[in-house]
């Protein structure tokens, strides 16, 4: 008797972009008998149009076809922030040693020799299959995480995108601060995140229409603990987590949960508490209009040392200086239109 199942499973789909129509009939051939769905293109611009209309599973490619190349087709697809994970099998001669550095450099994920093997070709797909699946779940994870965030702010239209120009500010000064593209990301993502932990918090707290005497402050503040709590068992998203819990420590060591100090502060949370108390000061809040600028750089500048890292507070007024804040709004009115 055959398990009922709560999800059909799905047929892998299998790009097969080729210019000679023979090598794509022969792969189609083997690719239907190992049970995969088939799609076929014939030059770059063809496989890419076929990628944005449906995303495949795994793209086996040439390199030699006219108009766009598969080394140019490669590097378009791992450049991008999503289609990046679809696996890239480049096919070549296997005396083409050539071929296969330029492959490794656009980002190839295998390398198939021509002429084909039936066997080889069945492993190699599997294990990249298996790959996909296992990639599309974290990022199904992470996506999760992402909407609870902005769940929290939609409960409260006064964060309304708060998290994300918190985002916007930190990455702008990771790039600033001449840190790695991939912790320039991270902050970003670290931004959205930071305030998760709110949604563990009431609504009578969190969206009270006054200041909050001092036993609800308590509560609020447990909030950064609270967004670790919620993180600690996903793999996925670990490296968040200092930014998470320590996005309110103060360099002067009063700040909260851990009360750390100086460069024990973890340097993504020093950065995102800049970009967030920044954020905080010039909007609205449920008690009090947001600040004008003028009066949030004397606040930002008088705190610097003692609430903030001072060579942070530096890059941050420089960033300001040069219009940040205009540019990190602008985006935001832009995707919303
Ligand atoms: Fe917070
Ligand atoms: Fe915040």
């Amino acid at each position: 008797m055959s398990v009922p199942r709560l999800v059909p499973p799905r047929t892998p789909i299998v790009l097969v972009v080729d210019d000679v129509r023979a090598n794509r009939e022969l792969l189609e051939g083997h690719l239907v008998e190992l049970g995969y769905d088939v799609r076929q293109a014939r030059d770059g611009y063809e496989a890419l149009d076929a990628v944005a209309a449906e995303e495949p599973d795994l793209v086996l490619l040439d390199i030699d076809m006219p108009k766009l190349d598969g080394i140019a087709v490669c590097e378009r697809l791992k450049a991008h922030p999503v289609r990046r994970l679809i696996p890239i099998v480049i096919l070549t001669a296997s005396s083409d040693r050539e071929t296969r550095l330029r492959g490794i450099a656009a980002g190839a994920d295998d390398f198939l020799s021509k002429p084909f093997d039936a066997k080889e070709l069945l492993i190699r797909t599997k294990v990249l299959l298996n790959q996909r699946a296992l990639n599309r779940r974290l990022d199904a994870t992470e996506g999760v995480l992402f909407a609870l965030a902005r769940a929290v702010e939609a409960r409260d239209r006064y964060t309304i995108h708060h998290a994300e120009r918190v985002g916007r500010y930190a990455q702008a000064m990771g790039e600033a601060f001449g840190l790695h593209s991939e912790d320039n990301d991270l902050l970003y993502e670290g931004g959205v995140l930071h305030d998760l932990g709110k949604i563990a918090i009431a609504d009578a707290i969190l969206l009270k229409p006054g200041p909050l005497n001092e036993q609800e402050f308590a509560r609020m503040r447990e909030h950064s603990a609270e967004g670790e709590r919620i993180c600690l068992s996903l793999r996925s998203v670990a490296d968040y987590l200092p930014i998470i819990r320590h996005h309110h420590e103060r360099v002067d060591g009063t700040g909260y949960p851990d009360h750390l100090g100086g460069s024990a502060i973890p340097l993504g949370a020093r950065i995102v508490a800049i970009a967030d108390a920044w954020d905080a000061m010039v909007s609205d809040r449920p008690y009090r209009a947001g600040l004008g600028c003028d009066e949030a750089r004397r606040r930002l500048d008088s705190g610097s040392g003692k609430q903030w890292d001072a060579a942070i507070v530096e890059i941050f007024a420089g960033l300001l200086d040069a219009g940040l804040q205009d540019r990190v709004t602008d985006r935001q009115l832009a995707a919303r239109a």
